[in-house]
């Protein structure tokens, strides 16, 4: 029998590809089926990130298909990386709690952390299947994995409130960013003492737009939003401003408008701060409405500053935790 003898050279090219295997499959493959450590899809749709004591808590909309399906769930994961998950549970199962009747909506949970009170914070959009309760429902915890309890829900600043946005500043201070059809715009709103209410209308700023999400970024605020098309994609638009209150700028588009923002709608904008870098992670959700359980995500490094923003073209990448750099494959 022959045998096969690898040359050094060719030794190095298989361990490269080997390792390059590797780190592509532990990288972030925008609009992938993601799998959490249990080898099942990640079940955060519309969701949030917290960062806590090192570790980032992702929660969202759970739309596993064998869900009682008068309940709504929220299911959260852990990673330190970004890219691999683990599954910590799912911190709400929810029977509707304002009897909102069949097919009730609890959609885009945000987790924020109280430092007065310790306690955990759960916003969502709570609505009936006709989308007319209009309004945020809150539950809390002491520990960040759950389980929430259903507190109660509210109109922010008595507005109409739809989809929903969670922004946490530099100095920490925790806001509200809502959607209200009547008025045609998004509140900005500051959270009370106890952020189980909002006290303070920041922003209003006036432009229809639904999908909100914030970020600060080198002396200027950036909020990003989708049009009202429902479950189908748009061209998402950015605009800017030197502070929470304005003034905003007019809204511009963050990629090319036939891409229709590469399928997704924004649901958050990640900062991440390293030691060489900020990055600034678009967090979309590309919808499948028939089938929502298989809805996948689009988070994308963009390329932000000086008031420009830019969605890049999907494409898998990867974080560099320490440094803050983001590399495209
Ligand atoms: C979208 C919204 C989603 C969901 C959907 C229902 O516009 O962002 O969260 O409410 O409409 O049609």
């Amino acid at each position: 029998m022959k045998k096969f003898a690898l040359r050094p050279a060719a030794l190095v090219l298989f361990a490269s590809m080997v390792l390059a295997a590797i780190s592509a499959a532990q990288g972030i493959h925008p609009g992938a089926v993601w799998l959490d450590n249990r080898g099942q899809q990640i079940q955060a749709h519309g969701g949030g990130i917290l960062h806590w004591h090192g570790k980032y808590y992702w929660f969202g909309e759970d739309r596993t298909r064998t869900n009682d399906p008068d309940k709504r769930y929220v299911a959260c994961y852990s990673s330190k990386d970004l890219a691999r998950w683990k599954f910590c549970g799912q911190v709400l199962a929810l029977s509707d709690p304002e009897r909102l009747g069949p097919h009730w909506v609890l959609e885009r949970p945000k987790v924020f952390h109280n430092p007065h009170t310790g306690k955990f914070v759960l916003y969502f959009h709570l609505d009936d299947a006709r989308y007319k309760f209009a309004r945020v429902g809150v539950a809390v915890s002491s520990r960040i994995d759950g389980h929430y309890s259903y507190v109660r829900s509210f109109r922010p600043l008595g507005q109409e409130s739809r989809d929903i946005g969670q922004f946490i500043d530099d100095d920490g201070s925790a806001y509200l960013i809502f959607e209200s059809r009547p008025t045609g715009g998004f509140f900005i709103a500051r959270l009370s003492e106890d952020y189980l209410d909002v006290d303070k209308q920041v922003s209003f700023i006036h432009a229809p737009l639904e999908g909100g999400a914030l970020v600060h970024y080198k002396g200027l605020y950036y909020v990003l939003g989708s049009h009202m098309t429902g479950w189908a994609p748009n061209p998402g638009v950015y605009a800017t401003a030197p502070s929470l209150s304005g003034p905003w700028t007019e809204f511009k588009n963050v990629a090319p408008p036939e891409a229709r923002t590469y399928q997704a709608q924004s649901t958050m904008l990640l900062k991440v701060v390293g030691s060489k870098q900020t990055t600034v992670i678009f967090m979309g959700d590309i919808w499948k409405p028939r089938t929502l359980w298989d809805s996948r995500y689009l988070w994308m490094p963009v390329e932000i500053g000086d008031g420009s923003f830019l969605l890049p073209r999907p494409q898998p990448w990867s974080l560099n935790m320490k440094s803050g750099v983001a590399t495209i494959h």
